[in-house]
């Protein structure tokens, strides 16, 4: 059965991911920093069948991000690798003029220099994999100057162009920088928490990420909506 690597699982679009790709068999190593959510939302996924290995952690920690790739190896490699965990830089979301800048620091170390981390000490299990994949979890703010969203922006915009390099680089790979879109999670909640308006389920999100795994495009940026709208 094909391995997944997916940060940031144990809620929100990382969990609704790790359910779909359960579903269809494939085995997960799955982290958080909270390990009691983290051990629940694996209970709920043994359901499926498939081997679930749950290891708390913060991708920010170079010892955890190598534990994740052991533990992925151990269940026969690493497949897909999904860098899904992110940090705001402030919570609620704050203009440019009052970020903190350990604030962007944090977003830039977890949104960026960690997902940089994990690719390198998976690069050589995912080389080896049959159709061995990247995604990594943008935004739209990384594309729009949207005001109070510069700093997490400006971290999901290098993350973009991280993910666009690796892509040149590793052409016997695909990697996939995917704008999921707005979704209702915690993480849009502690931005925003005055928005009050109706955002769609993570789980509506999650066909637009199968539809890469499936039809395996050329390695680029993709947004969910236009994923979904063509299907
Ligand atoms: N929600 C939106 O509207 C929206 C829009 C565009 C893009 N995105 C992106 O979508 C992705 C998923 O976000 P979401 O909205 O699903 O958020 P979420 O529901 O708040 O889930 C975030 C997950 O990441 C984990 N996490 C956070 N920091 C971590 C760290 N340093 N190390 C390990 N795990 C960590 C959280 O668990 P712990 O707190 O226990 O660590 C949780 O499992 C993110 O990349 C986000 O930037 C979201």
């Amino acid at each position: 059965m094909p391995v997944a690597i997916i940060t940031g699982a144990s809620k929100g679009l990382g969990r609704a991911l790790a359910g779909a790709l359960a579903a269809r068999g494939w085995d997960l190593v799955l982290d958080a920093r909270n390990p009691e959510v983290l051990k629940e939302t694996a209970a709920a996924l043994e359901a499926y069948g498939t081997r679930v290995t749950a290891l708390p952690g913060d991708v920010t920690d170079s010892w955890h991000r190598a534990g994740l790739v052991t533990e992925a190896r151990h269940l026969g490699g690493v497949d897909l690798l999904v860098s899904n965990a992110s940090a705001l830089g402030a919570e609620p979301l704050v203009r440019l003029d009052e970020l903190p800048l350990d604030g962007l620091r944090r977003a830039l170390e977890v949104n960026l220099v960690a997902a940089l981390g994990l690719v390198q000490e998976a690069l050589p299990a995912l080389r080896a994999a049959p159709a061995g994949a990247v995604v990594t979890v943008s935004s739209d703010a990384a594309a729009e100057a949207y005001e109070t969203w510069g700093g997490y922006g400006a971290s999901k915009a290098a993350l973009d162009q991280l993910a666009a390099v690796l892509g040149a680089e590793e052409p016997g790979l695909r990697v996939w920088a995917v704008d999921p879109g707005d979704m209702a999670t915690d993480l849009y909640a502690a931005a925003v928490p005055d928005d009050d308006d109706p955002r769609p389920d993570p789980v509506s999100v999650v066909p637009a990420l199968l539809r890469l795994l499936d039809e395996r495009p050329a390695s680029g940026r993709y947004g969910a909506p236009a994923l979904l709208e063509a299907r």
